[in-house]
């Protein structure tokens, strides 16, 4: 995506002490990040507050990653908002979260008009509430035509989920004679995932300190750079980004080969 370089360093002034945007290579932005937005509910119990003011206040770090990424200039920012194990949680928790899915949807459409984002969804769109579903499907519609950055949110999604999904869609096609079982290979399995079409992530950015995935992008994350910060999501801001990205560019990626001496 093109860089607006003059926009870009005006909203990276005032850079605190560890890093400005001149520790960062401007030819080698990731294509792609990634994020497991986690520890909203710490944020507000260390301030005893309700573990929903902590979505709230994670819903401000959400719409500066959205500009932050623009620009950067990322062809695409994806994000997991609600895991298909999240249902486990108590009911009002989810229902909030429901609720602010479908508010902050309809309030940042503007933002999505003016830096040309084009919205998409990753996971089972269709067993979420209607009101959430049915403003989903309008952030769809009236994105459709942005050809700048994609921004993918992730919501009832779960990568084995996925992957099970797109297995069975391949047994499907295959038991109609659509495809022949014996040509199934990597990139058939890709175009039947919920980011058919999306490069895989350069880098997965988890806050919190967890190390672990749950169940997001097995597939598509298998040569990822990974990035984890003690960070709760809340706090994340946009030179927590850059200090992701400077650790990404600091990274010698080598997809199974060796670096050229
Ligand atoms: C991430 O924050 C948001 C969602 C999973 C919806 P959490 O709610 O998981 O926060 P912690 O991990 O309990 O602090
Ligand atoms: C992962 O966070 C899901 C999202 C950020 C949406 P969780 O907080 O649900 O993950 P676990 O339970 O700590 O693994
Ligand atoms: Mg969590």
């Amino acid at each position: 995506m093109r860089l607006d370089t003059e926009k870009l360093r005006a909203y990276y002034s005032d850079a605190p002490e560890d890093i400005s945007l001149g520790d960062i290579d401007l030819d080698r932005i990731p294509a792609h990040v990634s994020i497991i937005m986690d520890g909203n509910g710490r944020w507000a119990t260390a301030r005893g507050l309700d573990r929903s003011r902590g979505h709230v206040a994670g819903v401000d770090s959400l719409r500066e990653a959205v500009t932050t990424s623009v620009r950067l200039g990322l062809d695409a920012l994806s994000v997991y908002a609600f895991s298909t194990e999240n249902w486990r949680r108590p009911q009002h928790e989810v229902d909030l979260l429901m609720h602010l899915f479908a508010t902050t949807l309809v309030k940042e459409l503007p933002l999505f008009h003016q830096e040309n984002v084009r919205l998409r969804f990753l996971g089972d769109i269709d067993a979420l509430p209607e009101r959430t579903r049915t403003v989903f499907q309008r952030g769809l519609d009236e994105t459709a035509d942005h050809d700048g950055m994609t921004f993918a949110l992730a919501v009832n999604y779960g990568s084995r989920a996925e992957i099970a999904r797109a297995a069975r869609q391949i047994a499907l096609e295959a038991a109609q004679g659509l495809i022949d079982p014996a040509g199934v290979d990597e990139r058939a399995v890709s175009e039947r995932l919920y980011t058919a079409g999306l490069p895989d992530p350069d880098l997965l950015i988890r806050t919190s300190g967890e190390m672990r995935l749950s169940n997001y992008l097995l597939w598509q994350l298998a040569y990822t750079e990974f990035y984890v910060t003690p960070t709760l999501w809340p706090d994340f801001d946009r030179w927590e980004f850059l200090r992701a990205v400077a650790a990404f560019q600091g990274r010698s990626r080598r997809f199974g080969g060796v670096v050229a001496s």
